[in-house]
């Protein structure tokens, strides 16, 4: 694992698309895991506005939410479309969520885990970090070798997410289809990116802290070719 720190978010964010945008450039057909949630907001942003081609990419999102239709304006499928996939020239036939409608999430779980097979596992894994040591939606105790399944979400996750819902953590769905600890770890390369002091102790938990199901992205540290940029603030419980 390579800690990456940066002075400051935005050169994090640009650090972490510009290594994005390298991997596109080198290898069109590339399959790549993506992320959801503020702090990669920007990241797309800056993959917009470099003109990169994801004509000949497959992408698969970590997590969907349960029972929000693809419409509603906080599912992750809105998301997606609104920061990367209505702007840059994606086959949308080839951008993978979770189905966080289906009526039988395990059977939807398994049928993801199948896709990804299919098209040839993740090349690159990007992961944001949660205040609960989450990577996807795999809160604390989650099976290292768990796999795409449905999981309940913490109050933490629902209070960190409640912005999105105007502020009310209740209005936070209570489920979501998230790729397991195992499907994340399966992906060739990963990056994590962590930005602003209020991830800072859980990043520290994370990537100096015992390997632990209590902090399910202290498992990156079993990966092999892992980077993780932290800016500033989110650097500042590292040793
Ligand atoms: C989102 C996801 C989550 C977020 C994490 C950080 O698809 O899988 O693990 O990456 O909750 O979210 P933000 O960036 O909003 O702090």
């Amino acid at each position: 694992m390579e800690i990456v720190p940066c002075p400051d978010r935005q050169r994090a964010v640009a650090l972490t698309a510009r290594l994005i945008e390298a991997r596109l450039r080198a290898k069109p057909n590339l399959v790549l895991g993506l992320a959801t949630g503020r702090t990669m907001e920007e990241v797309y942003a800056h993959l917009v506005a470099s003109g990169v081609s994801f004509a000949h990419c497959t992408t698969f999102n970590l997590d969907e939410y349960v029972g929000l239709p693809p419409d509603d304006p906080n599912s992750y499928i809105s998301y997606m479309r609104h920061h990367l996939f209505d702007h840059v020239d994606i086959d949308p036939a080839r951008a993978n969520l979770p189905d966080g409608m289906a009526p039988d999430l395990t059977a939807a779980g398994a049928a993801y885990e199948a896709r990804i097979a299919e098209a040839g596992g993740i090349d690159l894994q990007l992961l944001g970090i949660g205040e609960s040591g989450h990577i996807g939606f795999n809160e604390p105790l989650s099976a290292l070798r768990s796999r795409t399944r449905d999981k309940i979400l913490t109050p933490t996750t629902r209070g960190q997410n409640a912005g999105m819902f105007g502020g009310d953590s209740s209005a936070v769905p209570k489920r979501a289809l998230t790729m397991g600890v195992g499907t994340i770890l399966d992906s060739r390369e990963l990056v994590l990116l962590a930005s602003g002091a209020s991830k800072a102790k859980v990043v520290a938990r994370a990537v100096e802290g015992p390997l632990t199901a209590r902090i399910s992205a202290s498992a990156i540290q079993m990966h092999t070719c892992c980077k993780v940029v932290v800016d500033a603030d989110a650097a500042a419980e590292l040793e």
